[in-house]
């Protein structure tokens, strides 16, 4: 039975739009709830012993819904620059970003520019916000990083691929959390959790509270893994 903490958490933050149609609001409405939901997860996130929490903001998919829904996603992140920066300046957390940044426009990487400048030596906790991100796109630019890199087939390993994935250097996901009730894992981290043990709430992403993450933890701390082993 495992019994320690996570060392590494991902949540798809689902439900935005669902949580907002059932109050009868659009569904810019329910994304600026889901943007409080995520600023109350960072401002608590100290209270739990975790070194890296990575949230599912923005997918390589998310392109083909509405220019104006898009557009409204787009400028979450400048919004809440300066008050997620400064909180983790405070705190000793430090940030990081994965996805395909090249197709963003200047103004939300700047803001993740200078997220990027927050460097503590041992911080407390990572934050990652993969922003414009898609498994497969992942895999697609570790596989072109080696083939650059004119390194012969017979040498490619899977730590390789691993190294060359944006989220170099980060363990794999432990715990794999999806809000509101979908049970699928939409293009997430699909390198990254091929041992990742899956938790699905009903609540949506709005409604998300640092309780539910503290639950899941203890019920993963209650879960056996094998890794393809048997049990002990
Ligand atoms: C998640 O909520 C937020 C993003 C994908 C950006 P949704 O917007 O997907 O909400 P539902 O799934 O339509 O309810
Ligand atoms: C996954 O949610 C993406 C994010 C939470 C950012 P979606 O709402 O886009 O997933 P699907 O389309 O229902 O699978
Ligand atoms: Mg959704």
């Amino acid at each position: 039975m495992t019994t320690k903490n996570p060392d590494h958490i991902a949540i798809i933050m689902d439900g935005n739009g669902r949580w907002a149609t059932n109050k009868n609001k659009s569904r810019e409405y329910g994304h600026l709830a889901g943007t409080r939901a995520l600023l109350y997860l960072f401002q608590k996130i100290s209270s739990i012993q975790i070194k890296y929490l990575t949230v599912f903001a923005f997918s390589t998919e998310n392109w083909k819904r509405p220019k104006k829904e898009v557009d409204m996603l787009l400028k979450i992140i400048p919004k809440i620059k300066l008050r997620v920066y400064n909180h983790c300046k405070k705190n000793k957390i430090n940030l990081r970003i994965i996805g395909d940044m090249t197709t963003l426009p200047p103004f939300v990487n700047e803001a993740f520019d200078k997220w990027k400048t927050l460097q503590h030596k041992n911080p407390k906790t990572t934050l990652i916000v993969a922003f414009n991100y898609g498994g497969k796109s992942d895999i697609v630019h570790s596989v072109k990083t080696i083939v650059e890199n004119k390194i012969p087939s017979n040498d490619i390993t899977e730590a390789m691929i691993s190294e060359n994935l944006y989220t170099k250097n980060l363990p794999p996901v432990d715990v794999l959390i999806r809000t509101a009730g979908e049970k699928r894992i939409s293009n997430f981290l699909i390198w990254q959790c091929a041992y990742a043990e899956f938790f699905f709430l009903e609540k949506c992403w709005p409604d998300f509270k640092i309780r539910d993450l503290q639950n899941v933890i203890e019920s993963f701390k209650k879960r056996k893994r094998n890794f393809g082993s048997i049990s002990s």
